[in-house]
């Protein structure tokens, strides 16, 4: 157990994910993994960006359903719900409280520069919502409730947490020093797991064909089958090359939960075809998620136990949210509480 000092001493992590849809290898590998691997030298908090997700549209009751779903997947998957803070962003208040002052210090043009609001608006032609656009301004707020020092991400929220520490400065420059300059962890190997079926894409949860994607929860047949469908070329050699990226995806993802490095990967299968490639690899997932969807599947007859979290955790988040919340109002000039 740590002590009140060392709890004290260490630094801060904050990261999230969107409800939008089922998590998929891609949010484990780019993300969920290394938070597990980082649980006990920081003091953590985990959060379920519910907000996030309205800004596509979305179904009432699968959204609710999704975000105890992915809470569920958090703690399934390794995350310790008492050693982190592991809550619902819809239920601190604070949130978008902190998001509309920070947004009244950010640019438009800022904010049009960002690539995920050109693609999504692309993609979501008939709904480009003010929310779809001030995205990344919540995601700012998100982190810097928080004083968080570190927030691990894949590489594709990179910008986004560029956009985060120049309206930290900003504000502190204006203001004086209230908040901590985050910084990105982002893995080495892995942080863009890319889709099965266009491996010059990013795997992603809302993709059209479900064969681009595994999610944490596929069974094993599953997911044999979507490894053996994955798009790779005509090649017939394993190497680790941009020219092969459905190839080079292979490896990320098995380097990733393996453990082993890309150069070991490459020993390992010299002299083997893509089929021995896929095998191996479809192999090494199904192990690497098989005692998280065990552990998925006791969660979910344990309601009491989740709601309990859901209660304890969001509870000892608002109480932090505030302390910054509180410190911000008053640096602006809003009216003190009598
Ligand atoms: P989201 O929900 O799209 O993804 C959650 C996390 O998974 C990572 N990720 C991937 N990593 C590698 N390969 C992929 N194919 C892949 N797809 C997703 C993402 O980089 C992310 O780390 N805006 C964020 C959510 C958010 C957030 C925050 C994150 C809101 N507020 C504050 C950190 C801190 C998002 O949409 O992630």
């Amino acid at each position: 157990m740590d002590t009140a000092q060392n709890q004290a001493k260490k630094k801060i992590i904050f990261s999230g994910m969107q409800p939008t849809g089922v998590l998929t290898l891609g949010n484990y590998i780019g993300a969920l993994k290394n938070w597990i691997d980082l649980q006990d030298q920081y003091n953590c908090l985990y959060c379920i960006v519910d907000l996030h997700s309205l800004t596509v549209r979305q179904d009432p009751a699968r959204l609710r359903k999704r975000s105890r779903e992915v809470l569920m997947q958090y703690i399934a998957a390794g995350l310790d719900p008492e050693k982190n803070i592991i809550f619902y962003q819809s239920h601190v208040p604070a949130h978008s409280e902190l998001s509309w002052i920070l947004s009244c210090i950010t640019y438009m043009g800022e904010l049009n520069r960002m690539t995920q609001f050109k693609e999504k608006a692309q993609k979501n032609e008939g709904n480009v919502n003010a929310g779809l656009f001030t995205y990344p301004v919540l995601m700012a707020a998100d982190i810097l409730l928080y004083q968080a020092d570190l927030v691990p991400v894949g590489e594709d929220q990179k910008q986004h947490l560029e956009i985060a520490r120049d309206i930290a400065t900003r504000f502190n420059n204006r203001y004086g020093n209230v908040f901590t300059i985050p910084e990105a962890y982002i893995p080495k190997v892995g942080a863009r797991i890319m889709s099965l079926q266009e491996p010059t894409k990013k795997m992603s949860k809302s993709d059209e064909n479900e064969n681009a994607y595994i999610q944490i929860l596929d069974e094993p047949n599953r997911i044999m089958n979507k490894i053996k469908r994955a798009v790779t070329d005509s090649e017939g050699q394993i190497r680790y090359s941009d020219q092969q990226p459905g190839v080079k995806n292979l490896l990320n993802i098995y380097s990733s939960l393996s453990g082993e490095s890309i150069e070991s990967a490459l020993e390992h299968f010299e002299n083997k075809g893509y089929g021995d490639l896929k095998k191996e690899v479809g192999e090494t997932i199904v192990e690497a998620l098989r005692p998280i969807q065990e552990r998925f599947k006791e969660l979910e007859k344990n309601k009491d136990y989740i709601d309990q979290i859901i209660k304890d955790n969001g509870d000892k988040a608002n109480c932090f949210a505030q302390r910054t919340l509180r410190k911000v109002q008053k640096k602006v000039g809003l009216p003190p509480r009598i």
